[in-house]
């Protein structure tokens, strides 16, 4: 089948583009063209590429249009993020498609109020992202029940792999926090470090974007969490990293309005919005619908991020593998 990936050369698309060709469809990758994928493989040579930017053709209301030409049978779109960008995405493809699949987030939830979170829950997100994503995923699944478009909804959790930095043990993306547990030196969590965390990693988003796509029948009008198998404590993933140095961790606590004053303003805010959602998510029906089965663990996905950032010399500690 000609399928179009919608935001092909990221992290999801960087593992999801080999496996579509393995399967034998034929891909189209749309980008600006300023990204390359974090690996490349020569199948890559295969690939078709459209390079558009998207925000100026949705501004000229020209991108529901440049998407349908393309002639795709399936349109996986890994880069909607504004409900305003579906009516004429929906309106262009209508009719046209054999499937759309809608790559959403766990933080349509909002905070954790039931864990495991399964897709019967409600969709309670606080802030913007969460919300507008929960909204298209309620249009996108009322019309693909009223049998108006065959969409499918994927909810990744927070996407690990190696190339970029890994949400770490201090729910934000500062990579001292493993250099301080790999050398056993004190790690100041925030609370009793009892939020969650839930990695996946991004070649286990790629397979359920593929077993969604080869189970269109199971998969049109559902939506499914996308995540590792388990999630993670704060305390926990920090017990791990240091134990694969050999190490204790050297744990301490600082309620949040004063452990907040010991990180920057930007890590503050990027460990808020972890520790306030304290995802957890349940795979449950993607096990049962569509076969998913995470290559990695929460752990694994990690490690084999953080080992990368080691070798590329952004970590300084020595090698995990
Ligand atoms: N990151 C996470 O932990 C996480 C967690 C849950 C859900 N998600 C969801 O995952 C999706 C993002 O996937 P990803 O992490 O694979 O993306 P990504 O790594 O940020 O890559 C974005 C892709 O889109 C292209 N792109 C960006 N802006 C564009 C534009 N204006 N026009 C055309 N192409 C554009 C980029 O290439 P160019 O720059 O070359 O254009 C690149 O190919 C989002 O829907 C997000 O909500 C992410």
């Amino acid at each position: 089948m000609k399928v179009l990936v919608i935001g092909a050369t990221g992290h999801i698309g960087t593992y999801l583009v080999p496996r579509l060709l393995a399967r034998g469809h034929e891909v189209v990758a749309l980008s600006r063209g300023q990204r390359q994928p974090y690996s490349t493989t020569p199948a890559w040579e295969n690939v078709e590429t459209i390079h558009l930017d998207r925000k100026e053709e949705e501004g000229k209301g020209t991108f529901g249009k440049a998407v349908a030409e393309i002639g795709a049978e399936v349109v996986i779109d890994l880069i909607l993020f504004k409900t305003a960008s579906l009516p004429q995405l929906v309106d262009a493809l209508a009719g046209k498609v054999r499937l759309f699949i809608f790559c959403g987030t766990m933080w349509v939830y909002g905070p954790t109020e039931k864990a495991p979170t399964s897709e019967k829950d409600p969709r309670l997100a606080t802030a913007d992202y969460g919300r507008q994503k929960a909204q298209i995923e309620e249009e996108l699944i009322s019309a693909a029940l009223a049998g108006g478009f065959p969409a499918t909804v994927l909810h990744p959790g927070h996407i690990v792999g190696p190339g970029w930095l890994p949400i770490g043990p201090a729910g934000n993306l500062n990579l001292s926090v493993f250099e301080k547990l790999g050398r056993g030196e004190e790690v100041c969590l925030p609370d009793q470090g009892l939020a969650t965390l839930h990695h996946v990693h991004a070649d286990d988003v790629a397979q359920a974007f593929e077993l969604a796509l080869a189970k269109p029948r199971a998969s049109i009008g559902e939506s499914f969490n996308v995540v590792s198998p388990e999630a993670l404590t704060l305390r926990g993933f920090c017990r791990a990293v240091a134990g694969w140095l050999g190490r204790e961790p050297v744990l301490s606590y600082l309620p949040w309005p004063d452990w907040r004053k010991t990180v920057s303003e930007e890590d503050a805010e990027i460990t808020w919005e972890h520790i306030h959602h304290c995802p957890c998510g349940s795979i449950e029906k993607a096990r049962k619908v569509l076969g998913y089965s995470p290559r990695y663990t929460s752990l694994e996905a990690v490690r084999e991020a953080l080992d990368w950032l080691i070798r590329h010399g952004k970590v300084n500690l020595p090698p995990l593998s």
